[in-house]
């Protein structure tokens, strides 16, 4: 890549500018919506221990690593890659690491924003009071009519795609900044109400047990995988997102306080999701394995019911989507930052195309919750089956290579030098979680799911 190219490639304006935007793109969906429902259906307590762990040592360490490796080389992941490997007199092939990325945003970003368009239809059905005095069975009732719909989750996702692209079109400074710098605090708000809601509910205890108290005989080797997919999933990491924002990084900035900071507030908002969910699960006598659409069939009960609960499942159901439209813009940006650096396309360009492509692949999603909901690929429907070939593969994967690359193929100095820890220890406690740790850790989740282990 030419200087002049590297030197139009944006910057944030302020460490603080990045701490938003990522945590922007690791607080989403992933930690209300899909959170929750996984761990329903992985029975609980020790699902979430499997989960803390793989964030601890598996995932902050590669976040990490991937946000260094985009501030090093200032570029988009398939170029960082690129570049990287010639700097460290690696294999070129490296670069493909970019692409899985880039493919693996793509596939994401499809059924994301297909469940964001729920998210966007529930703020309607708050507005107009169909929440209103409703019990359980009534609320599924709506979902499962609402999710039946071909035409109406047709139109959420996307209406949902358009202001993904709107905001992405105005590129990072100030499309992205802007979009976030409130969202967080009020999300933040919004759910320490929720979670004082739940208390109420005089399920309150049993909702916290089922969270916190590990029963390991209900953890499948499936139930691993998708626990450590998940650690890879919530903070963003294994695809390049992170890169690219890590590209817009001043150099500056410290970068272990930053993900310590992002991985930290992300994984806060997941648990308090899972306080507020689950009584309200067991004071309506619902089942915690009710799947995706767990969030749909339960909070709408406390809304219903609760003072207040108009304005405030309007406001909640607002949140989410704004939540989950700053997680959707950092899905696409690693393919426009790509198409616009090195196809010499505009960024309207990049947008429409990247946009039409996944608008289109959302198709799959939708049709898989109502016409085609008999369709089993690998004995799972197109989202099942696009969940767990991007969350329990891709991301691992991409992740694993990222780690080895941090930990192994880059020069050691290099690492050093851009980590630029506090001191020595941490330094060190970094390096063997990446050389060591996470790689194997990834690599033994995946044996014993095949059987082997
Ligand atoms: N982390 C987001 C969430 O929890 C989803 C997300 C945004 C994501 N960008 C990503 C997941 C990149 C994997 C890779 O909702």
């Amino acid at each position: 890549m030419t200087d002049t190219k590297k030197s139009q490639h944006s910057q944030w304006s302020s460490r603080f500018a990045f701490i938003l935007a990522a945590t922007g793109s690791a607080v989403g969906l992933g930690n209300i919506w899909k959170f929750p429902y996984i761990t329903g259906e992985n029975g609980g307590g020790a699902f979430v221990i499997v989960y803390l762990l793989c964030v601890l040592l598996i995932g902050i360490p590669i976040m990490m690593a991937e946000t260094m490796l985009g501030r090093r080389s200032r570029q988009n992941p398939i170029e960082t890659m690129k570049t990287l490997a010639k700097e460290a007199d690696a294999d070129s092939n490296w670069h493909y690491l970019g692409w899985l990325g880039v493919i693996a945003g793509f596939l994401i970003l499809s059924y994301y924003s297909v469940i964001a368009g729920w998210a966007s239809a529930y703020v309607l059905k708050a507005f107009t009071g169909s929440f209103f005095s409703a019990d359980a069975a009534e609320i599924k009732s709506l979902f499962d009519s609402f999710v039946a719909s071909p035409v109406q989750l047709i139109f959420w996702h996307s209406l949902f795609m358009l202001a993904t692209m709107l905001i992405v079109v105005r590129g990072v400074n100030s499309g992205i900044e802007r979009a976030v710098r409130f969202l967080m605090p009020s999300l933040f708000v919004l759910l320490m109400l929720l979670v004082a809601y739940a208390m109420t509910t005089g399920s309150y205890d049993q909702g916290i047990k089922f969270l916190f108290t590990p029963d390991f005989s209900k953890l499948t080797a499936n139930g691993v995988l998708t626990a450590m997919g998940h650690a890879f999933f919530t903070l963003s990491i294994g695809m390049g997102a992170i890169m690219v924002y890590g590209s817009y990084l001043p150099k500056d900035v410290s970068i272990s306080k930053t993900v310590f900071l992002i991985a930290g507030t992300d994984t806060v908002v997941a648990l308090l999701a899972g306080i507020a969910i689950f009584p309200i699960v067991f004071a309506s006598g619902l089942e915690p394995a009710a799947g995706p659409g767990l969030i749909f069939q339960t909070l709408p009960i406390a809304f219903g019911n609760m003072t207040g609960g108009w304005l405030f499942g309007i406001l909640f159901f607002v949140m989410l989507v704004f939540a989950a439209l700053s997680s959707s813009i950092s899905l696409i940006e690693p393919a426009v930052a790509w198409l616009v650096e090195n196809k010499n396309m505009s960024r309207e360009q990049a947008c429409i195309w990247s946009g039409s492509i996944t608008w289109l692949l959302g198709f799959g999603t939708i049709f898989s919750f109502n016409i085609w909901s008999e369709l089993k690929i690998f004995d799972r429907t197109i989202f099942h089956l696009l969940d767990y070939l991007t969350a329990n593969l891709m991301l691992p994967i991409g992740g694993f290579c990222i780690a080895v690359f941090a930990g192994w193929i880059m020069k050691h100095q290099h690492t050093e030098q851009e980590l630029d820890m506090p001191d020595a220890i941490s330094y060190q406690a970094w390096k063997l979680l990446i050389s060591y740790v996470a790689p194997a850790a990834v690599f033994l989740v995946f044996l014993h799911v095949i059987g082997v282990l």
